[in-house]
């Protein structure tokens, strides 16, 4: 399979998708909740799954699609071409804001990811990469991250961690808050991911995001140095969902050993 064709047309499909999307913005949407109130998804959110599974079952017909809106496939392993794709990373600013959303894809070969996307549908920037054949913003390559600390860190993070919670020590994070240059919260996780892999932000953390959430900007941060593990510092599997921390190296350490307990 050659990863350059592979890649040339997933640009050509997210361009398509982001087109398709953005022609809906004047309609009405469809809103639906799904495990809670503030878990939100559109009729666009899963038109848009349903036009990249579409393609790809009539492309790739051996590729299987791990997709957040449940189109595709039953994923339970990663065996084979796997697409994890989320056709908007950000349904609340897609809602309420028309703008900070994303398409997500991560394509993965037997577990390692070779190619990876975070469109920003509204700014028209696409971040890709491939392994070993670094990260890209539109067409220019992205230089490596350099290490940095705590103290002269920007930090995607929200909010609610820093009062008493279910999944962290609150007080660590206080402490982080505190100690960091500054902290920002965008409402897409994919987009957060990509500010991380631009240098926009030094680290991005969340208590709880979903493989397909995290597929695609893994790919990219691989290509730029930054490191990515879950908040107890292990590795991935990108089968279930997970805490998340994307960061520059050498914070990511101090941020994990000094900061961030989980309960
Ligand atoms: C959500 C966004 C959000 C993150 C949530 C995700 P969705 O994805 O990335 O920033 O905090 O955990 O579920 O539902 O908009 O695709
Ligand atoms: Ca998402
Ligand atoms: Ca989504």
């Amino acid at each position: 399979m050659d990863i350059y064709k592979i890649d040339k047309y997933t640009k050509s499909l997210i361009k398509e998708a982001a087109h398709n999307i953005k022609a809906s913005l004047t309609s009405e949407l469809i809103i639906e909740s799904k495990s809670e109130a503030n878990d939100l998804v559109t009729n666009i959110d899963k038109e848009t799954e349903q036009f990249f599974i579409k393609h790809i079952k009539a492309d790739f017909p051996e590729h299987r699609i791990f997709g957040e809106e449940g189109f595709g496939d039953d994923i339970k392993d990663l065996a084979g071409y796997v697409w994890l794709l989320d056709p908007i990373d950000g349904t609340t600013n897609f809602i309420h804001q028309k703008q900070n959303f994303a398409i997500s894809l991560g394509i993965y070969k037997d577990g390692i990811g070779i190619l990876g996307y975070i469109y920003n549908v509204m700014e028209d920037t696409l971040l890709s990469g491939s392994l070993n054949g670094g990260a890209y913003l539109n067409d220019q390559r992205l230089p490596m991250l350099h290490p940095t600390t705590v103290q002269e860190a920007v930090i995607g993070i929200n909010a609610r961690w820093v009062v008493p919670n279910k999944s962290v020590h609150h007080e660590g994070m206080v402490n982080l808050l505190k100690t960091v240059r500054g902290t920002r919260s965008l409402g897409s996780a994919a987009i957060e991911i990509s500010y991380v892999v631009t240098g926009r932000l030094d680290a991005y953390m969340s208590m709880r995001l979903s493989p397909w959430d995290v597929a695609g900007g893994m790919v990219l941060a691989n290509e730029v140095g930054a490191v990515v593990t879950n908040l107890a510092f292990e590795h991935l599997d990108l089968l279930d969902a997970d805490s998340f921390i994307v960061s520059k190296p050498g914070l990511h350490e101090q941020l994990l050993k000094e900061y961030i307990k989980l309960k």
